[in-house]
């Protein structure tokens, strides 16, 4: 089956090689880090944008081509007001500072998750950012904010069902692929997730059904290029089957 525009692993087994092309990452531990260090958890959060800034980079070094972070999830809100209104000017501010620097790297920057719930001058930054970076190739960069699973598949759906007003049944995984987010884009290839925690906490959902879960101890804080690459190194030890028997990925079976 022609893979096409879509990279789907469930409808045709993807190409696969030693470096992930997507790497999907959820940042977490920033709170513990700044706890451990008598800080307020917020501290935490300003000092994860500098490992953000730290891994694009290397990103970047390592020929990686799209890198998705997990900023703010849906069910963030439930947070403290002042931790969220926090978050929310970290956000606000590294719009400011980051995106023209992003852009002369060649990056395109992303913002994926309903972005209804944020203020205007958030909402017009993003836009200006995304559309300002469009045409870069070296790296794609998501923001996931105020993102979850449950919601991007919700919306998927109500988009596929606008797009075929006269269909009621019949549907198939290609027809509503491209409404979810980072429908355009190869499917993760690698996950990680820092801070301890083995979850997924409402990330992708769909788009995961096939990537390589890495897991780590470290706080977000204090992963950096040398931790990315221990990740990195177990990818590259991982058998990727996408359904099939180890003896036919031996034997190279053609794949279909
Ligand atoms: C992740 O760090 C950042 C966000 C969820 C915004 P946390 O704030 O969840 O840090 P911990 O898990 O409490 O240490
Ligand atoms: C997941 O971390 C969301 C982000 C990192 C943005 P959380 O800290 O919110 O996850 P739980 O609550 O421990 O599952
Ligand atoms: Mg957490």
């Amino acid at each position: 089956m022609a893979l096409g525009r879509l990279f789907s692993s469930t409808r045709a087994v993807p190409a696969v090689s030693e470096m992930p092309a997507h790497v999907a990452i959820i940042m977490d531990g920033n709170g513990r880090w700044a706890r451990k260090r008598m800080m307020p958890r917020v501290a935490g959060h300003k000092r994860g944008l500098e490992t953000v800034r730290e891994i694009v980079s290397a990103c970047i070094e390592r020929g990686i081509g799209h890198l998705t972070l997990f900023a703010f999830s849906s069910e963030n809100w439930r947070r403290p007001e002042e931790e969220v209104s926090f978050l929310m000017n970290l956000f606000l501010k590294a719009l400011e500072q980051e995106i023209a620097k992003l852009h002369r790297n060649n990056i395109r920057f992303r913002v994926t998750g309903d972005l209804s719930r944020f203020d205007d001058r958030i909402r017009v930054m993003i836009a200006d950012a995304e559309a300002l970076t469009i045409e870069n190739t070296k790296l794609t960069l998501t923001i996931a904010a105020n993102y979850g699973g449950r919601w991007d598949i919700l919306n998927a759906v109500e988009s596929m069902l606008a797009a075929h007003p006269d269909k009621r049944a019949g549907f198939q995984e290609e027809d509503l692929a491209p409404f979810l987010a980072l429908g355009d884009l190869p499917e993760p290839d690698l996950f990680i997730r820092t801070g301890g925690e083995q979850r997924i906490s409402n990330f992708l959902l769909w788009q995961l059904a096939y990537t390589e879960l890495f897991f780590t101890e470290t706080l977000w804080p204090e992963f950096d290029a040398a931790a990315f690459d221990v990740a990195l190194n177990s990818f590259r030890t991982r058998e990727r089957r996408f359904g099939r028997t180890s003896e036919q990925l031996q034997t190279k079976t053609p794949t279909e």
